[in-house]
C-alpha cells in the first residue's frame, strides 16, 4: 500500500515549497492539485469559454485530457499533448482555476486522476480538499495556513524577484477574493479535515515549516 499525504490549505500559505522539499527528502512523489486546476483553466482561457453556461463548460471538459509526468522530479502538466507548465502561473489563470473549481464537471474530471496517483506511488499531495474529499484515508493530513497578510506578502516578493509587475495591494485583495470563493464553494470547499493537524507558519521561515512537518509525517508513518 502506498503512503499518502495531504497537505491542504489557502493560496500562499507556502504549501507547494514545502511540499516539494518534503517529497524530495523523502523520496516520495509530489502531486500539485492546483496546476491541474490551472491547466483547465488554461484551456478554457484559450477557447474563451463561456463559464456561465453548463453546456460550454461540459464540451470543455470533453474535450481536455490531463496528464503528468514528471522530468527530474518536477510534475509536468500535460494538456491535451502539450506541456503547458509554463503557461499556469499568471493571475489571469490563479483567478479563472478558483472559478472553475466551484464547478462539479470540473472537479469530477480530476478526481480519479488524482485518485489513481497516490494510489500508484507514495505521494505527498497538495491543494484544498485532499484531505476532507480526494484522499478520506490519508495517512498524514496537514492543513497549512497562515495570515492573509503574510501570505500576500510572499506572494508579492515572489512575484517581483520574477519580475512581475504589481503591487501588494492588489497581491493581498487577489490572495483574499480566492480564498473566499475556494472556502465558500458548495462542492469539496477548502476547509480543515477533522483529523488534519493545524500548522500556522506566520511566524516560520521555510526551514522551519519543513522541519515540523518531516517530524509530524515520520511520526505517523
Ligand atoms: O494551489 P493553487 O493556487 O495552484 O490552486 C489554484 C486554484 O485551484 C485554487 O484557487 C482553487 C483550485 N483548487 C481546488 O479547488 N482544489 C484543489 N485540490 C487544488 C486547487
Amino acid at each position: 500500500m502506498s503512503i499518502n499525504v495531504a497537505i491542504d490549505g489557502p493560496a500562499g500559505a507556502g504549501k507547494s515549497t514545502i511540499a516539494k522539499k518534503l517529497a524530495k527528502e523523502l523520496d516520495y512523489i509530489y502531486v500539485d492539485t492546483g496546476a491541474m486546476y490551472r491547466a483547465m483553466a488554461l484551456y478554457m482561457i484559450e477557447q474563451k469559454t463561456d463559464i456561465q453556461h453548463m453546456d460550454a463548460v461540459r464540451s470543455a471538459c470533453d474535450a481536455i485530457t490531463i496528464d503528468i509526468r514528471y522530468s527530474d522530479g518536477e510534475q509536468q502538466v500535460i494538456l491535451n499533448g502539450r506541456n503547458v507548465n509554463d503557461f499556469i502561473r499568471t493571475e489571469a489563470v490563479s483567478e479563472m482555476s478558483s472559478k472553475i473549481s466551484a464547478i462539479p464537471e470540473v472537479r469530477a474530471k480530476l478526481l480519479s486522476l488524482q485518485r489513481s496517483l497516490a494510489a500508484a506511488s507514495n505521494v505527498i499531495m497538495d491543494g484544498r480538499d485532499i484531505g476532507t474529499h480526494v484522499l478520506p484515508n490519508a495517512d498524514v493530513k496537514i492543513f497549512l495556513t497562515a495570515d492573509a497578510h503574510v501570505r500576500a506578502l510572499r506572494r508579492y516578493e515572489e512575484f517581483t524577484a520574477k519580475g512581475i509587475n504589481c503591487t501588494l495591494e492588489n497581491v493581498e485583495r487577489e490572495v483574499i477574493e480566492r480564498d473566499e470563493r475556494d472556502m465558500n464553494r458548495a462542492i469539496a470547499p477548502l476547509k480543515q479535515a477533522e483529523d488534519a493537524v493545524r500548522v500556522d507558519t506566520s511566524q516560520m521561515n521555510i526551514d522551519e515549516v519543513v522541519n515540523c512537518l518531516r517530524q509530524l509525517i515520520l511520526d505517523r508513518i
